[in-house]
């Protein structure tokens, strides 16, 4: 079974807390926090993101699955560790690019007792990534370039997720698989094929009327 990570970006803010609870009595299994700083991305979610995540924090024993889509990474894990408990704290290897600032930022969250994720763009190959994969929990595969919600998940990326599996199991590596983006009822089974852990969906349950439903059929 899979776990559900619901991202709240496009939560409406006056009704957040009533919709965070509603989203924890319907079974989602992490809280997605989707930080953009309108550098990495274009939107800037910085607020509403630190906001709601330490609202979060003093209201739900669910897990934050904190995505940060920012470029200056360092600023904001020091924010988020400070301010919030996250569970899981996920950077884009497109924005810390050195393995030597890559590795900083990989032992600061887990010296901090965070998980930690590397995310990938679409079009960034998992050979970006192999070096760092017996340091890190989980690989969050974007299958839509990040920065809205909404979107419409990109085909290719699924192969990648196949892809990404195999090398792992072959290397008997322990690292799971988090997908986000455009995930929906009709290609769920297809990304559960491919070998992910969990997966992110914004738009196919926060615009419904019923999350436990939406929930239910992608798990
Ligand atoms: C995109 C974000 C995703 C997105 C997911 O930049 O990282 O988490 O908000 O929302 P949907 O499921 O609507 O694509
Ligand atoms: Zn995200």
């Amino acid at each position: 079974m899979i776990e559900i990570s619901t991202s709240i970006l496009n939560v409406e803010k006056e009704k957040a807390v009533p919709t965070f609870y509603n989203l924890e009595v319907a079974g989602t299994d992490y809280f997605h926090i989707d930080v953009m700083d309108g550098k990495f991305v274009e939107n800037n979610t910085s607020e509403f993101m630190l906001e709601s995540a330490m609202t979060l924090s003093h209201i739900t024993t669910l897990g934050l699955d904190v995505h940060l889509m920012v470029e200056n990474i360092e600023e904001y894990l020091d924010e988020y560790l400070l301010k919030t408990e996250p569970d899981i704290i996920s950077f884009h290897i497109e924005a810390s690019k050195t393995k030597e600032r890559t590795m900083n930022i990989i032992q600061e969250i887990k010296e901090n007792g965070v998980k930690v994720g590397l995310a990938i763009n679409p079009d960034t190959s998992i050979e970006e990534i192999k070096d760092y994969l017996k340091y890190i929990h989980l690989v969050l595969v974007m299958t839509v370039v990040p920065g809205k919600g909404g979107q419409t998940l990109i085909p290719e990326t699924i192969n990648k997720i196949s892809e990404l599996k195999e090398y792992i199991y072959e290397n008997d590596l322990d690292v799971q698989i988090e997908a986000d983006g455009g995930i929906n009822d009709n290609n769920i089974d297809s990304l559960k094929e491919a070998g992910i852990d969990i997966a992110v969906a914004g738009n196919y349950i926060i615009s419904s009327e019923n999350y436990k439903e939406k929930i239910s059929k992608l798990k």
